[in-house]
C-alpha cells in the first residue's frame, strides 16, 4: 500500500523536478494528482513513463490525500496550504511562508530528521531556502565535531532559483545580445543578468541586507543551532541551474583540513571532490541532475585560530527544493504515516 500524493505547482521548475524525483526514487505512490493554476488546465507533465494532465488547484478537494508537495509562491500557499492541512493532508511546502513559524518544523533530513514529529501542530512541514539547504548539509557534520561559531558565506545563485521566468530571461537576454534589434530589458531581475552578476536577491531589509541573506541566517539557526552566527552575501549569476557557495567557517575547536575532508566524505548527502589540480573541484554545470551536495577546495584559513574555507555546489532544483521535499515525504512516510 502506498500514498495518495498531490504535487501542487506541477508545471513549475520545482514541481516538475519533484515528479521526476518521486519516480526516480520509486516513492510508493498509490494515486497522484498534479495541480497548477486554471490557465494551465490540462497541461501535460511527466511522471516516470506516464504523462499526467494538470487540474486546477482552486477547485481541488484534498480530502483523502495523504500528502501535498507544494511548489507555488507564498501567496498561493497562504490561500491553499491551510485548506489541505485542514482536510488531513500533510503539506510539505517549498515557499518561505511557514519556514519561521515556531509551530512548523523546517527540515533537511540529513541534518534534523527528528523535527518531523512536530509536523502535527499545523499539519505543515517547511522546506528551506535553496542556498540554506546545501549549506547546512555541509555544516552539520563539521559542527558536530568542532562547534561552529561563525560562518561567512557568499553565494553564486543560478537563475532557476527565480522560477521559470528567471530561466527565460537569461535565455532570451543572452540571445538578444547577439541581435541588437531584439532588445530584452530586465523584467524578472533588477539589472541585466546575461553576462553579468547581480548582488541582490529578494527584497531589501532595513539593515541593508536582502531577504535572501536574512533567510540563510535565520534558517541555519533554526535547522542546526541558534548559537551559530551567519553573515551572507547572495549574488545572482548567469548560470541556468546549480548554486555555488564560498563558505568560511570559524570553529570553537581546532579542526584540521584533512580531518574535515574525512568527516565530509562520510557525511550523508555529501560528495567530496577535492583534488588540488586543474579541474579537481566541482562547478555548477556538473552537479545538475545529481542528488549530492558537492564539496571542494577544503583548506585551512590561516587568518584565524580555527578556520576553514570550502566551496559548496548543488543542484538548487534538487537538494535546494524538490529532492529535499521528497526526502521529507520519505521521512514522513517512514517515521509517521507508515503506509508504504
Ligand atoms: N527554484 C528554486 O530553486 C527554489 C528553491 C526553493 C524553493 N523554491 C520555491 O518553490 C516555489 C516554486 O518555485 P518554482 O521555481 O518552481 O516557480 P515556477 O517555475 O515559477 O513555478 C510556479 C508554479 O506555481 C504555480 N502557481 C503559481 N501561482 C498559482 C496559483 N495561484 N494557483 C495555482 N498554481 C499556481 C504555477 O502554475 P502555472 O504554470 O499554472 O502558472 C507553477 O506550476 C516558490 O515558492 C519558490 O520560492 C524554489
Amino acid at each position: 500500500m502506498g500514498y495518495n500524493v498531490v504535487v501542487v505547482g506541477a508545471t513549475g521548475n520545482v514541481g516538475r523536478e519533484m515528479l521526476n524525483i518521486l519516480a526516480e526514487r520509486l516513492f510508493p505512490v498509490d494515486k497522484i494528482a498534479v495541480l497548477a493554476s486554471r490557465k494551465s488546465l490540462g497541461t501535460e507533465v511527466s511522471f516516470g513513463d506516464k504523462t499526467l494532465k494538470t487540474t486546477d488547484l482552486d477547485t481541488f478537494d484534498f480530502t483523502g490525500w495523504d500528502m501535498a508537495l507544494f511548489a507555488v509562491g507564498s501567496e498561493a500557499t497562504k490561500q491553499y496550504a491551510p485548506l489541505a492541512a485542514k482536510a488531513g493532508c500533510v503539506v510539505i511546502d517549498n515557499s518561505s511562508l511557514y519556514r519561521y513559524d515556531a509551530d512548523v518544523p523546517l527540515i533537511v533530513p540529513e541534518v534534523n530528521p527528528e523535527a518531523i514529529h512536530d509536523y502535527a501542530k499545523k499539519n505543515i512541514i517547511a522546506n528551506p531556502n535553496c542556498s540554506t539547504a546545501q549549506m547546512v548539509v555541509a555544516l552539520k557534520p563539521l559542527h558536530d565535531r568542532a562547534r561552529i561559531k561563525r560562518v561567512v558565506v557568499s553565494t553564486y545563485q543560478s537563475v532557476s532559483g527565480a522560477g521559470k521566468e528567471g530561466i527565460d530571461e537569461l535565455w532570451d537576454q543572452t540571445k538578444s545580445i547577439y541581435n541588437p534589434t531584439d532588445n530584452k530589458p530586465p523584467r524578472k531581475f533588477t539589472k541585466q543578468i546575461a553576462f553579468n552578476v547581480i548582488p541582490h536577491i529578494d527584497v531589501f531589509m532595513e539593515d541593508g541586507s536582502t531577504k535572501e541573506e536574512w533567510k540563510m541566517v535565520a534558517e541555519t539557526k533554526k535547522i542546526i543551532d541558534k548559537s551559530i552566527k551567519v553573515t551572507a552575501t547572495c549574488v545572482r549569476v548567469p548560470v541556468f541551474v546549480g548554486h555555488s557557495e564560498a563558505i568560511n567557517i570559524e570553529f570553537e575547536d581546532h579542526l584540521d583540513e584533512d580531518e574535515a575532508r574525512d568527516i565530509l566524505r562520510e557525511a550523508p548527502g555529501v560528495m567530496v571532490i577535492d583534488k588540488r589540480e586543474d579541474g579537481g573541484y566541482v562547478s555548477p554545470i556538473e552537479c545538475v541532475g545529481d542528488f549530492a551536495t558537492f564539496i571542494s577546495r577544503i583548506r585551512q584559513d590561516s587568518t584565524i585560530d580555527n578556520g576553514l574555507n570550502l566551496w559548496c555546489v548543488s543542484d538548487n532544483l534538487r537538494k535546494g527544493a524538490a529532492l529535499n521535499a521528497v526526502q521529507i515525504a520519505e521521512l514522513l512516510g517512514r517515521e509517521v504515516l507508515k503506509k508504504g
